[in-house]
């Protein structure tokens, strides 16, 4: 009964909000010893007006407390506080150490995808006093072909049969008198 709602809560999930997985392929070559952009890689992503998405930029980096490495997104070359002007869209950074390296992750979010971003050009830069890198990335809307809202729906109807069907069942364990009794 709990699993089939959890499965029915994360298809709902699924449908209202797009992620990005940007932890796939990265477009650079670890080579030198300097900040390398991972994603993204100049390249487009795609999202449904309303919907939410979120966007990583990766750099790998060896971390020193005294470097300094500013990783930030630019909007049209606006900073993303002028763009969104709201907590629409935000930044969020977080540093991760491994074992060899480190990477700084800076989360593009958006609460709601509008229009007006997919002319948008989304750059992450990476700056400090050894490099000077940006990489974009463009948001381009989706287009949901009939096939998978065919799947999409029908794993909804399927969902909702067993919920139904083990609320049926659970009403039906916890009162077995009035059954009894009906018949
Ligand atoms: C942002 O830049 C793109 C070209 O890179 C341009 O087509 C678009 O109109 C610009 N959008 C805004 C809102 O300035
Ligand atoms: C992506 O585009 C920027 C210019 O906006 C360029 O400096 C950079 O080298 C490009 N990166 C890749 C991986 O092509």
């Amino acid at each position: 009964m709990i699993v089939s709602l959890v499965v029915f809560i994360f298809i709902c999930e699924s449908i209202s909000s797009s992620k990005v997985w940007t932890l796939s392929v990265p477009c650079c070559n670890m080579s030198d010893h300097v900040p390398q952009i991972l994603y993204p890689c100049n390249n487009t992503v795609e999202a449904l007006v309303g919907s939410k998405l979120e966007i990583t930029c990766r750099v790998w980096a060896e971390l020193h407390p005294t470097v300094e490495i500013l990783v930030y997104w630019l909007a049209n070359q606006s900073y993303i506080e002028d763009y969104s002007k709201s907590t629409r869209v935000t930044e969020v950074r977080t540093e991760r150490r491994e074992k060899k390296s480190s990477y700084i992750e800076v989360q593009l979010s958006f609460s709601e995808v509008k229009i007006k971003d997919f002319e948008i050009n989304f750059l992450c830069v990476v700056l400090s006093d050894e490099i000077d890198q940006e990489s974009f990335v463009f948001i381009r809307p989706a287009v949901s072909s009939v096939a998978s809202d065919f799947v999409v729906a029908l794993f909804v109807l399927i969902s909702i049969i067993l919920v139904s069907t083990c609320v049926y069942k659970f009403v039906k364990s916890k009162h077995p008198l009035n059954y009894a009794i009906l018949k």
